[in-house]
């Protein structure tokens, strides 16, 4: 059994392991295993990046930062976020054992839950992020979630996955089937990852080259979160649906390419028209590389396919 304040350190929680081998995706966020060491990494990380969100991000994810009440001196709650968010927005964050299936979380984001981890990083190593962490999920993203336009975006992702589901599930043949939803798969996962996770866009009101961010990745990192719009090693570019979906892309260092959007009505046109690129099949053979799609990704989008022929 886990006990009062044994910490949890992001891949050092017994009580996470106990999860998942449980089976248990969907938990509860056991506030009192949190250390005071895991207390003072949220201080430090909060501390940290707070100047550079008040330069850098997006107003709406300031806005959202104030209407939370996110607190800079402990982890939250989860129960008092959603308290704030849920009115905002239908969304609510839900806490996970670790890594949701694409299908089951693409179809979490149609219902307003956000999947959530509950682990917070090591404080010796603040920058290093081997997995998401409550850091990265709730001071990174669930601010976002707090505009009404951007958590309808969100929504268009699940729906955009069951489309995918259904579009795999009419394809008879079982190999033909497996490669196409592997590249949908992967056309999704990229278009997520160039702007939920690391998007720029213009800002609002602001001049033609004045940029702001919108991406949770940078948001959540106080180093990146400088860098992506500074540095000259950075390539930004228009968002190009065409590239997008057949970029890959690293996880382990800076990101040295990054997607601009001109607003959330934008983006919203182009989740729209990733959907109506896959029955025309624009989005069957994108380019290999990464991310990996894993058996369990697939299996998700398979199991979803079932479980629709199943209801109709
Ligand atoms: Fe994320």
């Amino acid at each position: 059994m886990s006990q009062p304040g044994e910490g949890l350190t992001t891949t050092q929680a017994p009580f996470i392991e106990e999860a998942r081998s449980a089976g248990k995706k969907f938990i509860d966020q056991p506030y009192d295993l949190y250390s005071e060491a895991n207390q003072e990494t949220w201080r430090k990380l909060y501390k940290q990046i707070r100047p550079t969100w008040d330069k850098y991000s997006h107003p709406k994810f300031l806005e959202g930062v104030q209407k939370l009440a996110l607190p800079p001196d402990h982890i939250p709650h989860l129960d008092e976020i959603n308290r704030f968010l849920e009115p905002l927005s239908g969304f609510s964050a839900r806490a996970v054992s670790g890594y949701i299936p694409a299908y089951y979380f693409f179809d979490s984001l149609r219902m307003r839950a956000f999947p959530t981890t509950i682990t917070i990083r090591d404080g010796s190593k603040l920058d290093y992020l081997p997995e998401p962490d409550i850091f990265h999920d709730v001071a990174g993203h669930v601010p976002m979630h707090t505009d009404k336009q951007f958590a309808d975006v969100l929504v268009r992702f699940g729906e955009v996955a069951r489309s995918a589901a259904g579009f795999a599930a009419e394809i008879k043949d079982h190999d033909v089937r497996i490669q196409k939803l592997e590249s949908v798969i992967k056309a999704m996962a990229r278009f997520f990852w160039f702007t939920v996770e690391f998007g720029l866009m213009r800002r609002p009101g602001g001049g033609k080259n004045d940029l702001c961010v919108y991406g949770s990745g940078l948001l959540s990192s106080h180093g990146e979160l400088e860098y992506c719009l500074e540095s000259p090693r950075v390539q930004r570019f228009p968002f190009q649906l065409e590239w997008v979906v057949n970029q890959y892309f690293e996880i382990d260092h800076y990101q040295p390419l990054l997607f601009i959007v001109d607003s959330f009505d934008h983006l919203f046109e182009l989740i729209d028209e990733l959907e109506r690129w896959m029955p025309i099949g624009k989005l069957g053979n994108v380019s290999p590389g990464e991310p990996a799609v894993n058996e369990e990704d697939l299996e998700s989008f398979m199991n979803a396919q079932v479980g629709m022929t199943a209801g109709a």
